[in-house]
């Protein structure tokens, strides 16, 4: 078993999360166990799970196979936009820590605002209950605007302790990150390789070049120095190890500057205001 590989970054609420972690999205319950069995032997403290992933149960499983004390892993699931509403989400969540097999998460999620059925707020005192009640340590919002968080903040007095959205070099959410930071909240990215698409950009692999680092890991270091969460999803063990040595190296001021130049507001998901 490898130590934990990741900094702790921390939240608004008292509780710590590992910054980099490994994200399931498009992985059968079977290949969750695996890769996150694997992940936790190799370093990683962090797993990133939804209800809509339909692995639940493989995350729980995987979670048991590494024989790491429950504690030390963090383990984050997200209520389903069709389940926004207090009494879904109190329902919905039920159903997740059952399929995990666990007593409680670290970290709960509203998985989409979807501000067209303007049932946020609702959802987000449900996750309120659930963490008075101990069953998520920490509780927060992804794909939210700054201005749905502004409601949240608006009508319950709490801001989230993590925004989980969409972020990579073409994508870099400079307002959105410079609201969060404002607000005590901690920004996460997804899709942080934009799904792959990412790693056959020409200037990436030239930086990779010049620090014999891959593609990937260029574009993860990056994310790191922006003093963010990141989740990197990947089922195969290479490059579930190499996805989290990004510690030992840093960008250059030349290195983000190119980054920085490839920004064009390319997303690989829906815009959260079309999502209902
Ligand atoms: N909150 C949300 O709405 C939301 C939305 C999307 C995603 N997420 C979360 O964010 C996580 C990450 O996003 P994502 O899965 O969309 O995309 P991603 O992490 O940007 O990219 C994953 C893809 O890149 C490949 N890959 C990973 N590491 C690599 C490496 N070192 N070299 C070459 N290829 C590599 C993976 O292949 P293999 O697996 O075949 O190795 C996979 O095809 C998800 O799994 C999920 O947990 C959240």
């Amino acid at each position: 078993m490898v130590e934990a590989l990741s900094p702790l970054l921390p939240l608004n609420d008292g509780n710590r999360m590992p910054q980099l972690g490994l994200g399931v999205y498009k992985t059968t319950d079977d290949e969750a166990a695996d890769a996150v069995d694997s992940a936790l032997r190799q370093g990683y403290r962090l797993v990133d799970t939804a209800a809509m992933y339909l692995n639940e149960a493989g995350v729980g499983e995987g979670v048991r196979r590494s024989g790491l004390p429950r504690e030390e892993v963090f383990v984050t699931t997200k209520v389903w936009f069709t389940d926004n509403g207090y009494d879904s989400t109190l329902r919905s969540f039920s159903e997740s820590l059952d399929r995990l097999g666990l007593d409680y998460v670290d970290l709960y999620l509203i998985h989409w605002p979807a501000p067209k059925n303007d049932l946020y707020v609702p959802t987000w005192q449900a996750l309120r209950t659930i963490r008075d009640e101990g069953r998520a340590r920490s509780i927060g919002v992804a794909n939210f605007h700054p201005a749905h968080v502004s409601r949240l903040i608006d009508e319950t007095g709490e801001a989230p302790a993590v925004n989980q959205v969409e972020l990579h070099p073409w994508l870099p959410q400079r307002e959105l990150r410079a609201f969060d930071a404002d607000h005590g909240i901690v920004t996460q990215a997804w899709s942080p390789l934009a799904r792959g698409q990412l790693l056959d950009d020409g200037p990436i692999a030239a930086i990779a070049r010049k620090h014999g680092k891959s593609p990937a890991q260029i574009i993860l270091r990056w994310h790191i120095q922006l003093g963010i969460a990141v989740i990197p999803k990947s089922v195969t063990p290479a490059r579930i190890r190499q996805n989290i040595e990004v510690f030992d190296f840093e960008l250059d001021d030349d290195d983000l500057a190119v980054i920085a130049s490839l920004e064009s507001g390319m997303r690989t998901g829906v815009d959260p205001d079309d999502r209902n």
